[in-house]
C-alpha cells in the first residue's frame, strides 16, 4: 500500500524558496514513478477508470506548477506548497489518501497520553520544522493586504504558540477545542460567564480556596445563585440541582484539600437530565489519570500552573470543551475579556507538558510510599489519599481514574504538632500550590484555603491541623527520611 506521511517534507522547507522548488521537483518525480507503477499493476482497471486517473494526475501537475510559482514569493505560499506536495504524493490514489488520513487518526486515538504528549498534534505549520515549538512573542501580525485577514492578526484573538498548546490539550482531553487562560482562576471565571443572572451554580463544599472565593464573593454579585453541597452525597447533589434553575455544576474530584472523590459519572447524568453543563476541575489528576469529558462532563479544567507546566514557573489555566457551540461561547469570552495566556507562558507550558506523564507517575509512586508510612503513624488521625485501599473513596475513584495522583493530606488532631511537621521538613518547600517537581508541604487553612472564612471552614469540616503534601520527583527514601525526622521533632516538642 502507498504510504503517505503528513510529517514528511519538513526539512525541505528549512531552505530558501529556490531549494524548495528543487526538492519539489524530486517529489514530483516520485509521484510519477508511483503512478506508473500503480497503473501498470492494475490491469483490471477499466478504461474509464484509467482515464479518470490520468485526468486527476494532470490536474495535480497543474496545481503544482501554480504553487511552485507562488513558492518563490513568500513564506505563506511555501506553506501552501507543503500541503500541496503532500496531496501530490498520493493524488494518483485519492482514496488511499483519505483512508490513510483516517488510519492515521485511528492510530493517534490509540496512542497513550505519554506518547501524545511528546508527539503533539497541531495545525500550526512551522516552515523550519523546529524541534521545539516556535515562540511567537508578538502582539500583532501583518496582514496580506488592507482588506484580507491572515490566520492571525492580534495575539489576544489568536497566536500560533497558544494554538499549539490549546490543540495539544484538546487532543489529550478528547475535546472539540481547548483554550488557554492567564491562570486557573481566569479559566474558572470564564466558566462562570456561561451562567446568566437568575441561574444557579451547584458546586462542592470541599473546593479550592480561590474557587470558593470566586463563587462566594464574585459570582453572586451578578445575580447568580451558588449552592455548595457535599458532592459525596448524591441525594443532596440531586436536590441541589433540581431545587432551582441550575445551569452549571462545578466539580472537583479528588477535592482539594481533603481528597474526597465524587461520582462524576452519576452527577453528570443528573446534570444532563436538568440540561445543565458540568465543569470538572481536573487539576489534581490531569488527562494522565482521569478524563472528565469521557465521564460525561462538558468542560475539563486544569490549572496549568500545576502538573501541565510542572516546574512552578508558569501561572496558567486550560479549558477543554466538548462541542462546537460551547467552544464558540468560551472562545468569545476568552477574546472579549482578554483572559488569554501569553505566548511565552504557553511556550513554557508546551515544554513542561512533554514530561507530564513521566513526572506524574513518579510523583504518584512517591505519594503512595509516604501515604502508607503516614497511615501507620500512631500520631496521625486520618490520611486522605485515594490510593490507599482503606480509603473510603478508593473504589469510586478507581471507577473513574487510573491513578491516585500525588497529593495527600492528613490530620494529627493538634495544630502545633502539624505546624512543627511542616516547618521541620527540609526537602518539602512550605508553599501553596502543587504539581511541581519539588515536594511541597502546607497547612491549607492558613495558606491556600485561608480565604474561606474560619466558620465556613469549620462547618465544612476543614480542620486547622490538616497538613497537605504535594510529592515531587525526588527520591522516595529521601522524602520519607525527611518526613520521619520532622515527625520525631514534633513528638520531641510535644513531650517538652
Ligand atoms: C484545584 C485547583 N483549581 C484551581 C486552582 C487555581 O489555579 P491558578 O492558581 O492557576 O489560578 C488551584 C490553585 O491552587 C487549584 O488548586
Amino acid at each position: 500500500m502507498l504510504r503517505v506521511s503528513s510529517f514528511g517534507g519538513g526539512a525541505q522547507f528549512a531552505a530558501p524558496s529556490s531549494s524548495v522548488s528543487t526538492r519539489t521537483r524530486r517529489t514530483l518525480k516520485t509521484t510519477t514513478t508511483t503512478t506508473t507503477q500503480s497503473s501498470s499493476s492494475s490491469s483490471s482497471f477499466s478504461k474509464q477508470q484509467q482515464q479518470e486517473r490520468r485526468r486527476r494526475n494532470k490536474k495535480s501537475s497543474s496545481e503544482i506548477s501554480s504553487v511552485l510559482r507562488l513558492s518563490k514569493t513568500e513564506g505563506k505560499s511555501v506553506l501552501k506548497l507543503k500541503r500541496r506536495s503532500f496531496v501530490v504524493m498520493a493524488s494518483s490514489e485519492e482514496d488511499v489518501v483519505s483512508s490513510s488520513e483516517e488510519e492515521k487518526e485511528l492510530i493517534r486515538k490509540r496512542l497513550s497520553i505519554a506518547t501524545k504528549l511528546v508527539h503533539p498534534k497541531t495545525s500550526v505549520e512551522d516552515p523550519y520544522s523546529a524541534s521545539a515549538p516556535p515562540l511567537y512573542q508578538t502582539a500583532t501580525f501583518a496582514q496580506p493586504n488592507a482588506t484580507e485577514n491572515g490566520r492571525y492578526d492580534y495575539t489576544r484573538s489568536g497566536n500560533p504558540t497558544r494554538d499549539q498548546l490549546e490543540e495539544q490539550f484538546a487532543d489529550i482531553e478528547g475535546a472539540t477545542r481547548a483554550f488557554a487562560f492567564s491562570s486557573g482562576m481566569s479559566a474558572l471565571a470564564t466558566v462562570t460567564r456561561l451562567v446568566k443572572n437568575g441561574e444557579r451554580i451547584v458546586t462542592g463544599d470541599d473546593i479550592y480556596g480561590g474557587t470558593s472565593r470566586l463563587l462566594a464573593q464574585v459570582v453572586p454579585e451578578v445575580g447568580i445563585e451558588v449552592v455548595n453541597v457535599d458532592c459525596t452525597d448524591l441525594k443532596a447533589v440531586e436536590e441541589a440541582i433540581n431545587g432551582g434553575p441550575t445551569t452549571m455544576v462545578m466539580l472537583e474530584s479528588p477535592t482539594n484539600p481533603r481528597l474526597q472523590c465524587i461520582d462524576v459519572r452519576k452527577i453528570c447524568e443528573m446534570a444532563k437530565k436538568k440540561g445543565a453543563l458540568v465543569c470538572v476541575d481536573n487539576s489534581i489528576m490531569t488527562a494522565t489519570f482521569q478524563n472528565p469529558l469521557e465521564l460525561g462532563a462538558d468542560i475539563s479544567m486544569v490549572s496549568a500552573t500545576k502538573f501541565i507546566a510542572g516546574h512552578s514557573d508558569v501561572t496558567g489555566g486550560l479549558l477543554a470543551v466538548k462541542g462546537e457551540e460551547l467552544a464558540k461561547r468560551v472562545y468569545f469570552f476568552q477574546n472579549a475579556c482578554g483572559t488569554l495566556l501569553g505566548p511565552f507562558d504557553c511556550w513554557l507550558a508546551l515544554r513542561g507538558i512533554k514530561t507530564m506523564d513521566l513526572r506524574m507517575k513518579r510523583q504518584q509512586e512517591n505519594a503512595m510510599k509516604l501515604a502508607e508510612w503516614i497511615d501507620n503513624h500512631p500520631k496521625v488521625q486520618k490520611v486522605n489519599y485515594p490510593g490507599l485501599k482503606s480509603n473510603p473513596f478508593h473504589d469510586v475513584h478507581f471507577s473513574q481514574a487510573t491513578g491516585a495522583g500525588s497529593i495527600l493530606s492528613f490530620t494529627t488532631g493538634d495544630v502545633n504538632f502539624s505546624k512543627t511537621i511542616v516547618e521541620e521538613t527540609k526537602l518539602f518547600k512550605i508553599t501553596v500550590s502543587f504539581g511541581g517537581v519539588t515536594s511541597l508541604i502546607s497547612l491549607p487553612c492558613f495558606m491556600s484555603h485561608a480565604s474561606i472564612p474560619a466558620e465556613v471552614r469549620a462547618a465544612r469540616g476543614l480542620p486547622d491541623d490538616l497538613v497537605r503534601i504535594s510529592c515531587g520527583i525526588e527520591d522516595a527514601e529521601d522524602l520519607l527520611n525527611d518526613l520521619k525526622r520532622a515527625f520525631e521533632k514534633a513528638e520531641k516538642n510535644k513531650a517538652t
